[in-house]
Order: C-alpha cells, then sequence, then structure tokens
C-alpha cells in the first residue's frame, strides 16, 4: 500500500484500486474512490486549514488517526481507540435494486445507537430499520416501517459504547438506501445505483460539536424571524376571506395568541401559482392589510405544478423561455390539483429567478408575510415523474433520477432570495427538502394524521429533523387527515408547544380544529399552552439565533444534551427547548400520569416550584391540561408577559426569570424581522445572578430596542433596569 500527499488530499493506492482522503478540516474528513464534480450538492466552502502528516502508512489530524487494512478499508482511532470503522465485507443490502452501485459499509456495534435522518419516523434510534431517500409524498400513516418522507437528509449520527459519537453524510442527490443493523446488527450499509462512493466522516466529543461541524458542510440554517416563533392557524382551505377575518376575529375573542393565518390552495384561480379567486378573495391586499391590523401575518400555499394553460402567465413564460422540465423533447405533463400541470425547471438559473421575481411582485403587492412551498418533492398523481425527465441548463441534460430529491430546495432558493432582497428575513415553509435545504426553508413534516401514533412520532420527528441541523421545524397540530379528538387536539398542543414551527392544519373533509371547536376546557387549555409558549419566546429566540450560527437544534432529544447518560438514548417522550428546560407531555390516549427520567443536575418543576434530584425517575400525575415542565436548576430563562403576537415595537418589556437559583445568562435581540443583524445591529445582554446581587450589562448595544424596562425576578426580589 502507498498513501501519497498533496496538501489536504490524501491518495491511498494498492495493486487494485486508489481511494482519496480529502482533509475539510480537523473534524471533517472525507472519504472517495470517486468523486462527481458536478454534483448537485453544493459544499459550503468556508473551512479552517488544518495541518495533517503523512508517518508511515498513518494519517495523522489532531488527535486522530486514519489507517487502512489491505483492502483500503479505513479505521480511525483517537488514543488508540476504535472511533470509526468501515466493513471488510461487500455486503449489498439491497439486492432487488440491480441497478445499485455504490455500496458503503460502516461496521456498528452491539451497543450503537443511530439517529438523524432528518424526518424519518417514528424514533429517534433507526437502528434495526431500512430507509430509503426518495423525496415522496404518500398519504398512507407514516410509521416506523415506512421507508421514504418527504426529505432526503443524508445524515446520521452514530453512537457506540456509550461515550463514542461520529457522524456520516452522503452527500449525493441520487436515491440512496440506508440498511441500519437490519440485515445484519453490526453493519450499516449505505448504497446507491447512481450516487458516487463518497462520503464524510465528521468526527466530534460529541452530538453538539459534530451537528456543528455537519452544519459547516452543508450550511447553516436560516435566522428565524421573531413572529415565525408565533403561533399559526391553518385548514384546507380556508374557503373565503370572510372565513379568514373570522378566524382571526375568534383568536382575539378568545384571547389565544396568534401571528400567521395560512391560505392553502383553495384562494387561488383554479389552483394557479401566484394568482387568486377574485370572487371569494376579491383583495388580498384588503385581507392582508385587515389581518396586519391585528397583528396577524398571512402566508398563502405556493405548489411546484403549474396548471397547463395557455394565456396563464406563468405557464406561458416557463413554456416560452424552455424553462419547464421535458420528456423526448416535449413539456413534461403530469398531474397535480389543477389537473393537467407542468413542472418548472428550477435548475436553471433563469426560472430560480422568475420565481424570486413573481414572489417579490406577490409579497409586495398583496402584503403577503410567507410563502407556503408544497407539493415539490415533486408529486404527482399520475404516477411519479421518470428518471429520464430533463432539466436542460444550458448544453447540460439533469436528469430527474438525479435532481429528484433536491427539486423542493431548488423551488424555494428563488422564494427565500425574494424575501432577501426585500430585507425580510424569509419566511418559507417547504415540505420536501434535500440536505442544504435548511438555509433556504423552514420545514413542516407533511401529512401526519389525527392518530395518537402519529402524536408520539411528533417529538422525535422534529428532534430528528432538529439534530439534522434542521432547526426550524414541526408537525401539523391536531393531526392533518382523519377527524382530531378534543384529548388529541389537546395533547398534541401540549406535546408540541415548544416545536419551533407551531401550526395548528388539517385536511379538506375533517372535522374542524381550530382552538374553539370542542368544549370550553380545551379552549382553555390551548390557550394556556400557547400563552405558556409566548413567555418563552426570548429563550427559542436565543436558540433560533444559536441555531442559526452554530445549527445546533432548538428543540433536542434528552441525549443530545447529555450525550454519555446510558438512560436517555431512547428517550422519545421527553425533550429539550435548549439546554434548560425539559418538557414531559402525556402521549397516551386517557393517561393521567407517566413517567419521567430527568438527567443529571437539579430540576424545579416549573408549576409546583418544588425541586427534583436529576439522574432519577419519578411518576408524575397531570390532568388533562398539565405538562410536566422542569428548569434546570442555575437557569436564567428569558421571557415575555401576556402577548398576543409577535411584533417587536410593541414589546416593551423583558423579564429575566430567575427564580431556579444564581446562575449566568446572554440574550440576543434585533429587530425580529429584517436582515439588519447580520450588519451587527443587535443586542446582548449578560445577566448574572448571585443571591441578591444581580448584575444586568448591556455587553453589545447596536439595535435601538423598543423595551422600556428590563427587570430581573427571583425568588425574593424584583429588580428594574432601564438602558
Ligand atoms: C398537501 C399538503 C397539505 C395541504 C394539501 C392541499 O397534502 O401537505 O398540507 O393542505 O396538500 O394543499
Amino acid at each position: 500500500m502507498v498513501i501519497e500527499q498533496n496538501k489536504n488530499l490524501f491518495c491511498v493506492k494498492n495493486k487494485a484500486e486508489k481511494r482519496f482522503i480529502e482533509i475539510i478540516n480537523e473534524n471533517v474528513f472525507r472519504f472517495f474512490y470517486c468523486k462527481n464534480d458536478t454534483s448537485l450538492f453544493e459544499i459550503n466552502d468556508t473551512f479552517s486549514p488544518c495541518s495533517s502528516l503523512l508517518k508511515k502508512d498513518k494519517i495523522l489530524i489532531n488527535d486522530y488517526e486514519i489507517s487502512f487494512s489491505p483492502s483500503l478499508k479505513i479505521i480511525v482511532k483517537k488514543n488508540d481507540e476504535t472511533i470509526f470503522e468501515e466493513y471488510e465485507e461487500d455486503y449489498f443490502a439491497f439486492k432487488e435494486d440491480k441497478k445499485q452501485k455504490t455500496n458503503i459499509n460502516i461496521r456498528l456495534e452491539d451497543d450503537s445507537y443511530v439517529y438523524g435522518l432528518g424526518d424519518k419516523a417514528k424514533f429517534l434510534n433507526h437502528k434495526g430499520y431500512e430507509y430509503i431517500s426518495y423525496n415522496t409524498d404518500d398519504p398512507t400513516p407514516h410509521n416506523e416501517q415506512y421507508k421514504s418522507l418527504y426529505k432526503s437528509i443524508n445524515y446520521l449520527l452514530v453512537n457506540h459504547h456509550n461515550d463514542k459519537y461520529f457522524a456520516i453524510f452522503y452527500p449525493s442527490t441520487f436515491k440512496t438506501y440506508f440498511n441500519i443493523g437490519k440485515d445484519k446488527s453490526d453493519l450499516l450499509n449505505i448504497s446507491s445505483y447512481k450516487g458516487e462512493h463518497d462520503f464524510f466522516l465528521i468526527l466530534g466529543k460529541d452530538p453538539s460539536s459534530i451537528t456543528s461541524s455537519y452544519a459547516s458542510i452543508v450550511g447553516l440554517p436560516l435566522m428565524s424571524s421573531l413572529k415565525m416563533l408565533g403561533n399559526q392557524q391553518s385548514r384546507w382551505s380556508y374557503m373565503n376571506e370572510d372565513e379568514v377575518k373570522e378566524i382571526a376575529s375568534k383568536y382575539k375573542e378568545y384571547q389565544i395568541p396568534l401571528d400567521f393565518i395560512h391560505l392553502d390552495i383553495d384562494y387561488m384561480d383554479h389552483f394557479k401559482d401566484f394568482t387568486f379567486n377574485k370572487t371569494t378573495f376579491p383583495s388580498l391586499k384588503d385581507l392582508s392589510t385587515h389581518l396586519a391590523k391585528q397583528g396577524v401575518g398571512l402566508v398563502t400555499i405556493l405548489d411546484a405544478g403549474v396548471k397547463e394553460e395557455k394565456g396563464y402567465e406563468v405557464y406561458d413564460y416557463l413554456v416560452n423561455n424552455n424553462l419547464a422540465c421535458t420528456l423526448d423533447n416535449e413539456v413534461y405533463v403530469n398531474e397535480v390539483w389543477p389537473g393537467r400541470s407542468i413542472f418548472p425547471n428550477f435548475m436553471n438559473e433563469n426560472t430560480k429567478d422568475y420565481f424570486k421575481d413573481c414572489t417579490k411582485k406577490w409579497i409586495k403587492e398583496n402584503g403577503i408575510r410567507g410563502m407556503w412551498c408544497d407539493m415539490n418533492e415533486p408529486a404527482s398523481f399520475k404516477g411519479p415523474l421518470p428518471d429520464n425527465v430533463e432539466a436542460k441548463v444550458n448544453d447540460k441534460i439533469i436528469y430527474h433520477e438525479e435532481f429528484h430529491n433536491i427539486y423542493g430546495e431548488s423551488m424555494v432558493k428563488g422564494v427565500c432570495e425574494a424575501f432577501k432582497e426585500e430585507n425580510m428575513r424569509p419566511y418559507v415553509i417547504t415540505r420536501a427538502a434535500f440536505a442544504t435545504t435548511t438555509k433556504y426553508a423552514m420545514c413542516w413534516n407533511g401529512d401526519n394524521q389525527s392518530l395518537w401514533s402519529h402524536l408520539q412520532a411528533s417529538l422525535p420527528q422534529v428532534c430528528s429533523m432538529g439534530i439534522s441541523s434542521f432547526p426550524l421545524d414541526g408537525v401539523d397540530i391536531g393531526g392533518f387527515s382523519c377527524d382530531t379528538t378534543e384529548e388529541l387536539l389537546i395533547r398534541f398542543i401540549e406535546a408540541n408547544m415548544f416545536s419551533p414551527f407551531l401550526r395548528n392544519h388539517s385536511a379538506a373533509g375533517t372535522i374542524h380544529q381550530e382552538p374553539w371547536c370542542f368544549s370550553s376546557k380545551c379552549l382553555e387549555v390551548y390557550r394556556k399552552m400557547v400563552n405558556l409558549r409566548y413567555k418563552f419566546i426570548p429563550y427559542m429566540y436565543d436558540l433560533a439565533y444559536k441555531a442559526h450560527k452554530e445549527g445546533t437544534p432548538i428543540l433536542r432529544p434528552l441525549f443530545f444534551n447529555y450525550p454519555f447518560d446510558k438512560n436517555v438514548k431512547e428517550i422519545n417522550d421527553e425533550v429539550m427547548l435548549g439546554d434548560n428546560v425539559l418538557l414531559a407531555p402525556i402521549l397516551t390516549q386517557g393517561a393521567r400520569s407517566r413517567s419521567i427520567y430527568l438527567p443529571q443536575g437539579n430540576w424545579i418543576n416549573y408549576f409546583t416550584k418544588e425541586e427534583y434530584q436529576g439522574e432519577k425517575e419519578y411518576l408524575l400525575h397531570l390532568e388533562i391540561d398539565e405538562v410536566g415542565l422542569f428548569i434546570k436548576k442555575g437557569s436564567i430563562i428569558p421571557t415575555y408577559q401576556d402577548l398576543m403576537h409577535l411584533e417587536k415595537e410593541e414589546i416593551d418589556t423583558l423579564i429575566f426569570d430567575a427564580r431556579y437559583g444564581n446562575g449566568k445568562y446572554v440574550n440576543y435581540e434585533d429587530d425580529g424581522e429584517s436582515l439588519s443583524y447580520l450588519k451587527g445591529q443587535y443586542n446582548l445582554y449578560e445577566v448574572i445572578v448571585n443571591d441578591e446581587d444581580i448584575i444586568v450589562n448591556k455587553i453589545k448595544n447596536d439595535y435601538d430596542s423598543p423595551y422600556k424596562v428590563v427587570k430581573v425576578i427571583t425568588n425574593t426580589i424584583t429588580k428594574e433596569f432601564n438602558f
């Protein structure tokens, strides 16, 4: 075996083949036999160089040592302990797919846990299952046996021997299979029939550092606006403007905070993008102005498929400028909501720019504050798009088999840019996504159902998205299809009260599930939970900023914060908001109690103020209007009080809740909606509490804050500060 070095690229050869090792930075290595230089995956390229050394037949980087077996399989060690190892045997898990070409085999251990993979239901740990990355819109109930969902996020975070973590990212946009210890418990097999044998290994001491390193490859998540963290209401569909106005006034009447109402496809004129039905919605501008006065933003849905209709501006533009996908040199037609539909060739920059311009015009003319991008897997009713559907880019042809998984992302790119060009933080939601989509949009997890099993799946799913560096994610509250029940709706809002994207949405033909549709008790609980969320908004916003800077999740599984605690590896029914807040909801019909494990440290019950010792299990009694909510001792939580919506200029008080013991905290503040924060226009408040000694320092002061007062409350005193 011979190893040659050329700067950060190593080539290892035996008699039969050669393999490359690219040192991206001190924690990220790219291993490939062959790399697709025209790949649709765009690597983020802001890397700090690091030194690596060739010593005999080993590569040394930092504390890591990379060595090779005679067949060029890779072993990575740190302090003589193996962290990562490829499997010697060439195993093909998906034998039925004759086309499969690339085969990556990684050794798992008896005690391995495999996390990540974006939206794949239903548990955090994916070991024992197989999955396919192929963006799919299939309404049958998503459960743990479901192989493909809407997103393809080929990121796997592996833990073994309790304290060792590594992650794999497979950058190909082609259909990819993952067999995760299913055929052989000690083997993780990744295979693809077109993708290259090329993957990233990401190392680090814990999930947090690994997730951040991963985010440095795929790009950092979008920065949320403040309002995006607010409560949202949707329905397929509110059929006319009066219905929409009534929703807003009911929210006001029942005193439940609300920040956005969504218009689903029926607001359109015959389901045509960038049009609206002038009979049922005479003026979107008037409607959005009416809602804006009540602090509510209007979001409109935009579908990927474009109605085939001569004379319809969008169709004509795409066809006349050769910007639609084709098959055998004809514009390719399938069926979506408008009937016969064509598929914009978003691979082409001109299509992206056209959608950007349409979005700019649309949001300006109609006062729209958010775009909801749907059916962008792309979904199609007359069978899937054939593999050989073409997207032409200059002289090059990209086939559907390659662009399928990144089609959703290519759709949202232009929409995202439109907001940026208007100096607005992009409010873009997408259903389909690839790993890099986190830069352009937040997500929701598609068509769940009003089932208890889907409620149970919601937390691990949002957490899996979070640890895959998609911090801005959520599910349809109440469940999308089927009729929800009062109890299920209550438990949905309780469990998801900290989900970054919080929207109640339901399908056509199901019973209405707005908060007031059941008993007054239901309404009361819904209000209580949404109010509670609004209290925690400044804390969530801090986490959103951190997510944007470091790629870390807002809502996390316990193992993310306590990676070396053996008891938390498979906790699917408790979640943490950042480092300091733990939520344990009821997820079973009829249940009024549940067990809860509290990790290391001491914990204060938010409601009773009782103190609990960590690393122990407890039985919690929880009535229908109760959740388990614990704050880590020594935390300081920035909070707001009694808000009906999140418009920055109307918020005049910031309260640091320091009733959980002495501690220190830094809170971030900006205007919540523009891109000025990128120019440094933000504030940082440092709070230090030591018994009666309370200090708040404004350690950065570059945004003109509307806060009239900043308060710190402890168990004994309240102190006010004016800046
Ligand atoms: C899709 C979306 C759903 C939407 C429906 C109609 O099924 O996932 O949220 O309501 O289409 O537009």
